[in-house]
């Protein structure tokens, strides 16, 4: 049963790969024998630490340029892949943007900023991805990054969660859209894993509430989110599984006082 997981002769593309849970997501599909594509924005450096790390243990990377918010560079960045790898099996969407200004205080500018990054790119960037897949005729899987502040408001960060909320009802339409070429768009919802994105808002008093309401007490760890990234990349795992938005948040959204 264990082949069921591996991905073998696949490629995938993490966009947000040189960030924390992406460059764990980069090392669990590198791992399981996939060649991956890390996207970086601006700074290569984290992108091009993670292709090393692929390297060291014997897989294959590359890295890939592209500002999410600019469809001309997704898709010269997509070209890249098709030139070097000629398929695209898997994309990982796991950029993100993060802001806790009150909502009476948000700016149109720090709106966009969040959006274009959270929702807008993350759409452009699937449907590129996916007109390559179902130009070559492959069984593709996207994985988008939601957040527990998807659903029930979780406090301070307004915006980001909007963004969020939007990217699982796009996560579904894209599941419904793409299901007849054998694409599936699922969406993986992490609790809290302290990251780039959320360091300033993982206050000592934070930390306490998210704590008391986690049933877990703590905080994930970025390959807590493996298991389930690998399962719904391999088309042979979760053939069937399409649409879902799988918590990984130790008992949070399932949690009350
Ligand atoms: N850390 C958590 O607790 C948590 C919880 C729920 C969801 N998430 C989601 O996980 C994903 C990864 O975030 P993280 O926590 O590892 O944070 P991070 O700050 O470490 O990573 C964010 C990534 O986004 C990329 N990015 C930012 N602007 C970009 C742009 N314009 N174009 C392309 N890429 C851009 C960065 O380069 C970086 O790789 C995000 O979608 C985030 O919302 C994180």
């Amino acid at each position: 049963m264990t082949d069921i997981f591996s991905l073998q002769g696949k490629t995938a593309a993490v966009i947000g790969g040189s960030g924390v849970l992406g460059g764990g997501m980069v090392q669990a599909l590198a791992g399981a024998g996939a060649r991956i594509a890390i996207f970086y924005s601006e700074n290569p450096d984290g992108a091009e630490r993670q292709k090393a790390l692929v390297e060291e243990h014997g897989g294959v990377a590359m890295v890939c340029k592209a500002d999410i918010r600019n469809e001309e560079s997704l898709k010269n960045a997509f070209l890249e892949i098709d030139k070097n790898w000629n398929r695209l099996d898997i994309l990982v969407n796991a950029p993100g943007v993060n802001s806790t200004t009150p909502l009476m205080d948000i700016s149109e500018e720090e709106w966009n900023h969040i959006m274009d990054i959270n929702l807008k790119g993350v759409f452009f960037a699937s449907r590129i991805a996916a007109q390559m897949m179902i130009e070559k005729k492959l069984a593709g899987s996207i994985i988008n990054i939601s957040s527990v502040s998807s659903d029930v408001p979780l406090s301070k960060v307004f915006t980001y969660s909007i963004s969020k909320a939007g990217m699982n009802n796009m996560t579904r339409f894209m599941a419904r859209e793409w299901a007849p070429h054998n694409i599936r768009v699922n969406a993986i919802m992490p609790g809290f894993f302290p990251a780039e994105q959320n360091r300033e808002i993982l206050t000592e008093e934070r930390t306490e509430d998210i704590f008391n309401h986690t049933m877990m007490g703590r905080f994930g760890e970025t390959m807590e989110l493996a298991g389930v990234l690998i399962w719904l990349a391999s088309n042979n795992a979760s053939s069937y599984v399409t649409g879902a938005i799988v918590p990984i948040d130790g008992g949070f959204t399932s949690m009350s006082i």
